[in-house]
């Protein structure tokens, strides 16, 4: 068992860029550098041979030299199924591409702080998938990590953020457009609860997409000059996409930029004006702002009603997002936002509040907060009292997790594709399974809210000037589900459709436990299709799972089953099929499509040991 004060690595797995923090034994948290100290690692890899490959600033210096070797966005593929990349006759999954990346980082982490490091907090973007986390989850395990838990970005960063703000009230909506993904989340903090309201987001939407614009673009006007297209080779397409993403990065702070084309012999340079830029992607701007708009509706607020707006991911640094957040909100964004560093070092804080309770860093002031927080909440239910005929602020409050469910009856399962029918009428109740904690405040939260006592996002100091330890609130995160959860059954006229179990936006950790029937008469076995996503049918939705029972006593229809989905606070699901009636559970847990086995995960671990990791 970890020592209290015994690092949990903060993981940024990103598109793009990777970064690492965690909470030193003063409390402080902070970001830790990588060998070549930079507080940020490209998620690039190149493979030298079979045994051997760097990560980071040397592989990208490899990508126009040695294209066909070289990795660059695996995130993208994480949660596919039979996608692997082959380098030196070797195949790979995106689980075990993203374990060297992490393998990278936690030795460098380990160099740098002189311990030997197990435990990490990794994050994903809000709008990930159960495949892509549990990928994410296997990735670390690959790299040797325990990931303690998985946590959304803009949480974490939200974290970061409101650390210095905790005591008081605030609703935030956090923008992260990063490399790859892009999410938006409306979160609130009230006392030291830091709750999620509504997240949407997509994915696949990043800075890459706006590089590929840029690339398109001037890939075409060399075209028209010489008939000849630069992406047709590797590497030549390598460098134009280098060239103009530092064009494109120019643009965050001029007008006007040039990309050198340099492609069979022959040469252009192209000018591109920031206008024609915001031309190429005023649809991918449109995208976030519809999203945005999207996720406040969820949140059922208006612009007006946010507190801060904060922006995260590189690609806000483009005057484009900033002008349109300032358009939506009516506001500058908040300051104090290191958009590169905040998702990681707010993973390192979510690994004290969630796994190390008793850090030294959260106890101080403890016993202080409870009259603290009892005098807030008071507050709270008067401002509630005087604003009882407003609108309500989001039904998490209203407790719709609880009781959820299917309002319709339960309906069994068949195997070999027959569904069942019946209904039971018997609906078990779903329960918010969350400790109920009520905010907490600390000591000095009024001095934090003008004159933080740290500032999570500033210089690192090791200890206060008074020589104290920094003490951290006690903040207690509640995340929230972001894809609908359901079950494939047949209705009474035996026709397929999906059952919603457990909605969007449920407040995590969560369990449905529903009871079903068996179809028909003499069935020895069922099978539970797993789905997730909007939709009634099969086409709409995906099927991330299937769970078997075999061998039964032949069960008489209607014979009832029950069917558990739990989620953890890192939105990964396990689910259980029990046949009652044989008194024992009999049980399958899920394996996701497009996960390994944990022998496959143990057998990958191996193979990756083994590599050199630069
Ligand atoms: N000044 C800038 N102007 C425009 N884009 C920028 C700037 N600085 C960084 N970017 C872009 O930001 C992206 C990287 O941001 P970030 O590191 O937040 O993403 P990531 O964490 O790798 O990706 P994701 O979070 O989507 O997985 C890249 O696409 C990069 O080109
Ligand atoms: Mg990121």
């Amino acid at each position: 068992m970890a020592g209290e004060d015994s690092i949990v690595l903060g993981i940024d797995l990103g598109t793009t860029f990777s970064a690492m923090a965690h909470v030193n034994r003063w409390g402080k948290p902070e970001i830790i550098a990588n060998s070549e100290g930079f507080p940020t690692t490209p998620s690039v890899i190149h493979f030298y041979d079979r045994e051997s490959c760097v990560v980071g600033d040397e592989a990208v210096k490899m990508v126009v030299i040695d294209p066909d070797n070289v990795v660059r966005f695996i995130k993208r593929s994480m949660g596919e199924e039979n996608f692997t990349l082959e380098f030196y006759g070797k195949s790979y999954t995106p689980q075990e591409i993203s374990a060297l990346i992490l393998r990278k980082l936690k030795d460098d982490a380990e160099e740098l702080t002189g311990e030997t490091i197990r435990d990490a907090v990794v994050t994903v973007p809000a709008y990930f998938n159960s495949a892509q986390r549990g990928a994410t989850a296997e990735a670390g395990q690959i790299a040797g990590l325990d990931v303690l838990s998985i946590i959304n970005e803009p949480t974490a960063a939200a974290i970061a953020y409101g650390l210095d703000r905790i005591g008081g009230r605030r609703k935030l909506l956090v923008f992260d457009l990063g490399g790859g993904t892009f999410d938006v989340t409306v979160m609130e903090i009230r006392g030291t609860k830091l709750t999620t309201i509504a997240s949407d987001g997509n994915a696949e939407l990043g800075g890459k997409d706006w590089d590929d614009r840029l690339l398109n673009y001037v890939a075409e006007r060399f075209y028209e000059k010489f008939h000849m297209d630069p992406r047709d080779d590797a590497a030549p397409y390598q460098e134009l996409y280098e060239r103009c993403l530092h064009a494109k990065i120019s643009l965050s702070t001029k007008k006007r930029a040039v990309v050198p084309v340099n492609f069979r012999g022959q040469r252009m340079v192209v000018p591109v004006e920031r206008e024609v830029f915001e031309d190429l992607t005023r649809d991918l701007v449109q995208q976030c702002e519809d999203t945005a708009n999207i996720v406040l509706e969820k949140a059922r607020l208006r612009w007006p009603d946010l507190d801060d707006v904060l922006l995260v991911g590189g690609s806000t640094r483009m005057p484009m997002i900033r002008e349109l957040l300032v358009k939506l909100a009516g506001r500058d964004p908040a300051g104090n936002v290191n958009p590169d560093e905040c998702v990681a070092l707010g993973a390192a804080l979510a690994g004290v509040f969630r796994h190390r309770p008793d850090h030294p860093a959260l106890q101080s002031q403890r016993r202080q907060m409870q009259d603290r927080a009892r005098a807030l909440e008071e507050t709270i239910a008067e401002e509630e009292a005087h604003a009882a005929e407003q609108p309500a602020l989001h039904e998490t409050d209203k407790g719709v997790s609880r009781n959820q469910g299917p309002k319709r009856a339960a309906i069994g399962l068949a195997y070999g594709g027959h569904v069942a029918q019946e209904a039971l009428g018997q609906q078990q109740m779903s329960e918010d399974t969350y400790p109920p904690a009520e905010g907490e405040l600390p000591d000095d939260a009024i001095e934090q809210e003008t004159q933080p006592a740290f500032s999570p996002l500033g210089q690192a100091i090791d200890r206060r000037p008074d020589g104290q330890m920094w003490e951290l609130p006690p903040v207690e995160i509640r995340d929230a589900t972001t894809h609908p959860l359901g079950i494939i059954v047949l209705d009474k006229e035996r026709k397929e459709r999906v059952v919603e179990l457990v909605p969007e936006a449920t407040p995590l950790p969560h369990e449905y436990r529903g009871r079903f029937a068996y179809a028909y008469e003499n069935m020895t076995a069922v099978r539970v299709e797993v789905t997730e996503g909007v939709g009634g049918t099969r086409d709409e939705v995906t099927v991330i799972g299937k769970v078997e029972l075999t061998g039964l006593p032949p069960r008489p229809r209607g014979t009832p089953i029950e069917v558990i989905y739990s989620y953890g606070v890192d939105q990964i699901l396990q689910v259980r099929v029990i046949d009652i009636e044989t008194g024992k559970s009999r049980e399958g847990v899920i394996r996701l499509l497009g996960s390994m086995s944990p022998e496959q995960v143990a057998e990958a671990r191996q193979r990756t040991q083994r590599m050199a990791v630069d």
